[in-house]
């Protein structure tokens, strides 16, 4: 029996809680777990104007014959320049993008160049990080390590111990970063924490791996960015991992981008002949559908300026849900600070609960989050705040 050695495993930190959500038969079971952005009545909607593009394309397209490795080229320079803004142009020549399976293709695929390269490279991931940084980073064979990120105490960033720990580095470490939107934890660097933060990896000679995963749903598609496009003016090597999973809500389309800029222009094609090589030796070729619509959403100013009006629009309902949950926790505890709640951004913020509190919360109030206690604020909603309320200050003790 060729498979008698492997055994069941357990379920997924995240996708596990989506299956017994499913599982669960009771009519007031409440799902904060994995990470898609979800409208009031509970659906995950696709953008208005990425159904147009998807409509027009569908009109349009003749063929679907092969596109190749790095997939859709006008996609490609595309993404990058929304995620670069005017840096895109300084650094084009030494940019090598690959369209990617996701976001995760595109932290996989990094962390297989960067081991192609540097067998014995070390990648620094927050502590805590996304629960598939490790498994996705670390399958590759390169060997991981954790920089202090979050302070329970404050449910801040412990931005001197990261800073001070992130010096002291050897060069060529590479240091996997959220742009925006810290999954889990929901707390971002602001811009002084950034600038001094590049001056590090500037000074050290650190890589910055960046994963770029949540664009325009802190705050807005610029401002989100402002860490990254700083580092990309400053260091001269960089990996940008993107995805289009949840501003475009293309999330079952698995579109996302790899891309490397290198020292030099020569570099850069070497480092493109490599990308294309990888996901040719692990699975040929990228989807081209979703690729294809966020091209045409990015090409086209009408879409595009439909698009970024309703990014606003579920930023402005996360912001508002957020304040919503702060205050029904408030009214129930009042000798409790629950201001963090508000404070953070995008999807996710840590509840702070032990694994008994965060059984209790599935077993007996049918709430469900990931077993680190991250709560997806979009599944938040009018009709069920006031339930998720009661669950979390009933088992918070
Ligand atoms: C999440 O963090 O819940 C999402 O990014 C979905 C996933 O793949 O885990």
């Amino acid at each position: 029996m060729i498979f008698a050695n492997l055994e069941k495993l357990p379920p997924d930190p995240i996708l596990g809680v989506t299956a017994a959500f499913r599982a669960d038969p009771s009519p007031d079971k409440i799902d904060l777990g994995v990470g898609v952005y979800r409208d009031d009545h509970g659906n995950t909607p696709v953008p208005a104007g990425v159904r147009e593009a998807e409509r027009a394309l569908l009109a349009e397209q003749r063929t679907k014959t092969y596109v190749g490795p790095a997939g859709n080229a006008e996609f490609n320079e595309r993404i990058v320049e929304l995620a670069l803004g005017p840096v895109a142009r300084e650094v084009r020549d030494r940019t090598a993008t690959i369209q990617t399976v996701g976001g995760c293709g595109a932290l996989r695929l990094g962390a297989e160049l960067i081991r192609a390269s540097r067998p014995d490279a070390v990648v620094h991931v927050s502590d805590p990080t996304w629960a598939n940084h490790e498994p996705l980073l670390g399958s590759s064979g390169l060997a991981l390590q954790r920089y202090p990120y979050y302070d329970p105490a404050t449910r801040g960033v412990a931005f001197d111990r990261m800073r001070d720990h992130l010096a002291t580095l050897p060069s060529g470490s590479v240091v996997l970063l959220h742009a925006c939107c810290h999954n889990p934890t929901g707390v971002d660097l602001d811009p002084d924490q950034w600038r001094a933060l590049t001056d590090v990896f500037a000074e050290r000679g650190l890589v910055p791996f960046v994963d770029l995963a949540y664009q325009g749903f802190s705050d807005d598609l610029e401002s989100d960015v402002y860490g990254l496009r700083l580092l990309a003016t400053r260091v001269p090597q960089l990996l940008l991992a993107v995805s289009c999973s949840k501003n475009f809500g293309l999330y079952r389309e698995r579109t996302g981008a790899l891309a490397v800029v290198a020292g030099n222009a020569a570099a850069a094609a070497a480092i493109a002949t490599h990308e294309a090589r990888t996901a040719r030796r692990m699975y040929s070729m990228p989807p081209d559908h979703g690729a294809a619509i966020a091209a045409r959403v990015l090409a086209n100013p009408e879409l595009r300026a439909l698009w970024e009006s309703e990014l606003q629009g579920m930023v402005a309902r996360m912001k508002s849900l957020r304040a919503l949950l702060a205050d029904r926790l408030a009214t129930r505890r009042p000798d409790l600070d629950f201001s963090w709640v508000t404070r953070q951004r995008g999807m996710f913020s840590l509840i702070g609960l032990d694994s008994a509190a965060i059984g209790e919360l599935r077993g007996r109030h049918h709430v469900y989050v990931p077993p680190d206690g991250r709560m997806n604020v979009a599944g938040v909603s009018e009709s069920n705040v006031d339930r998720v309320a009661d669950s979390i200050v009933a088992v918070l003790g």
